[in-house]
């Protein structure tokens, strides 16, 4: 496995609309492998590698959850509220990181019950003692993100980036080893999706395909006391059956599950109660793209250590191209 890029892809900052970091990098990783690229007016990047067959739209989401400044209280501490899904027990202590580089602490206001912690009654102390000096390297609107850097060892990852750069690393890998696509393909690395699937909405418009695949994290059930549902820590590729933006269309489904059989690719199912992806917009264009999801088991979503299997990433890359080697029937 390439780790030398996966720790790169991971250390990049770029929470939703700030994705301009990210999309240059990977334009640069991939510019030798697809006949033509452009950038759509929300920054979507939309690369094309030509092929014969039907035309296949991929989709994994650039950007990341952040926080977003909404007022500096007169002794330093900014107030925040959320860019995507945010927990107050999970970022509670997080450290992060504004895009000029200043570094600060989620923490709380001393509350009588603990357990009533919500995001109104938490800032971020970036060590400020006055509104004044706080406004110096801060200002209303602007975006932080968790600040911990990627650790990976021969067996996982830890980062708060997984979600969605592990689809987008999935789907670079996936592209590099490719030889004779079955479809004409679409690679689109999109924005704002933890704000509402936003770039898939628009990026769909201009591609214009006949099937939707994306890529994306999804809950690793494995933990104690978890949620009784089939995917887990080194079971493989996910399928997704269902998550909260779409049913996955039967065509894609058996096309996907096809595809592990006949290549010996560990797989399994997937299902996510709460949260979606991009294909979740994808499947709704127009009269309709029957569409798919590739799921990456990640422990810890959306906290500021995401974990994953090296073991199930390769499964994935590996299913990927053999997906995209293989004509639908
Ligand atoms: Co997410
Ligand atoms: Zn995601």
């Amino acid at each position: 496995m390439n780790k030398d890029l996966l720790k790169k892809i991971c250390s990049i900052k770029g929470a939703s609309s700030e994705e301009d970091n990210i999309s240059k990098f990977i334009l640069n990783e991939i510019k030798g492998l697809i006949d033509k690229h452009s950038f759509d007016k929300m920054g979507n990047l939309i690369a094309h590698k030509k092929g014969s067959g039907k035309k296949m739209m991929l989709a994994g989401h650039m950007d990341q959850i952040g926080m977003m400044v909404t007022f500096i209280e007169k002794e330093g501490f900014i107030r925040f509220t959320n860019i995507g899904g945010l927990t107050p027990t999970v970022i509670h202590c997080a450290r992060v990181i504004f895009s000029n580089g200043i570094t600060g602490i989620v923490n709380c206001e001393r509350l009588e019950d603990p357990t009533k912690i919500t995001l109104d009654k938490m800032f971020i102390d970036i060590g400020a003692v006055s509104r004044e000096e706080a406004e110096k390297h801060v200002k209303i609107g602007d975006i932080c993100v968790f600040a911990n850097e990627p650790i990976i060892d021969d067996h996982k990852i830890m980062t708060p980036y997984l979600d969605d750069r592990i689809g987008c690393f999935v789907m670079i890998e996936a592209l590099k080893k490719i030889k004779k696509p079955a479809f004409d393909l679409y690679f689109v690395f999109t924005v704002q999706e933890e704000v509402g699937l936003i770039g898939a909405k628009t990026s769909v418009y201009t591609v214009d395909p006949d099937y939707g695949l994306s890529f994306d994290v999804t809950i690793s059930a494995d933990t104690p006391k978890a949620r009784k549902l089939p995917q887990k820590f080194d079971g493989g590729a996910c399928i997704k059956i269902k998550d909260s933006s779409l049913l996955c269309h039967p065509l894609m489904i058996k096309h996907m599950e096809k595809c592990a059989k006949a290549a010996k690719i560990k797989y399994q199912y997937e299902i996510l109660e709460m949260g979606g992806t991009d294909s979740g917009a994808i499947h709704v264009h127009k009269g309709g793209v029957p569409s798919g999801v590739l799921s990456i088991p990640t422990r810890y979503i959306h906290s500021m250590n995401e974990m994953a299997r090296l073991s199930d990433i390769q499964d994935s890359i590996d299913l990927t191209v053999k997906i995209l080697e293989t004509a639908i029937d």
